[in-house]
């Protein structure tokens, strides 16, 4: 795409057809979100559907890709205030209906909680649609630089790259949160369909290993290269670098 509006705008009517195809089959959308700069403009364009269009959300259901660990929902940084401004709070999905990782947990809770989370999307049948961004390093949720394509939800600690680029969020790299939770490569992976966004010359390098490169767990994002039903949806510049 020439640019990011015209991109987001078209993933936001995919994402809605989606939605209406499984309400006219009586049935929950289940979609697996991102946070970051590059979904934005999608969730804003779903929100201009919700008010101008009668898009409804009360059948959809979400599980996002990750939270920072620890983090109270309340946080500025937190992904679940994220989605609430972005999206959830201005839209009629019902407030039981969307998931994140729970930032909140005691350390000993987390593997349980992380189970429950993928048992959770297996009984709605898997995720519809997973929308993506990518990062710096060709990470895909926080599954960071070696984490395997069969990886499962867990807790991760941060690249040295992805906490960088987290710090102008938190108030420095010291502030930065160093662990999240992150729903694993494997939950991804078994995605109906995968559309990852990347907008911008600095996404360009990972765009082109992740396309061109090889299957690799150095670039994460390269994985998709496996899945039948990925797309990489970009801007001009972020596909500068592809031959
Ligand atoms: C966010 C997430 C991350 C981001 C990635 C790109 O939920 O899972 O993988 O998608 O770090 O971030 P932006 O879009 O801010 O460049």
């Amino acid at each position: 795409y020439a640019d990011s509006d015209a991109a987001s705008r078209a993933i936001a009517h995919e994402i809605a057809g989606i939605i209406r195809q499984k309400s006219i089959e009586g049935k929950p959308a289940v979609l697996g979100l991102a946070t970051g700069s590059s979904p934005k403009k999608v969730y804003a364009e779903l929100i201009r559907m919700h008010r101008e269009e009668g898009l409804s959300f009360q059948n959809v259901v979400t599980y996002n890709l990750d939270e920072y660990y620890p983090m109270q929902p309340d946080s500025v940084q937190s992904y679940v205030r994220f989605m609430r401004e972005q999206l959830f709070d201005h839209v009629d999905i019902p407030s039981g209906n969307w998931h994140l990782p729970d930032g909140t947990l005691p350390l000993e809770k987390l593997g349980e909680f992380c189970k429950d989370y993928e048992a959770q999307i297996e009984r709605y049948g898997g995720l519809d649609f997973q929308l993506l961004g990518i990062g710096r390093n060709g990470h895909i949720g926080f599954n960071e630089p070696g984490s395997l394509i069969n990886s499962r939800t867990r807790l991760m600690t941060l690249d040295l790259t992805t906490q960088i680029d987290a710090a102008g969020d938190f108030g420095g790299l010291a502030k930065v949160s160093k662990k999240a939770i992150t729903m694993g490569v494997q939950k991804i992976m078994e995605a109906k369909r995968v559309v990852l966004l990347a907008w911008g010359e600095h996404k360009a390098t990972n765009v082109a290993r992740a396309v061109e490169g090889s299957v690799s767990s150095d670039v994460p994002a390269s994985y998709l290269q496996l899945h039948e039903n990925a797309s990489f949806v970009i801007d001009t510049s972020a596909a500068s670098q592809l031959t």
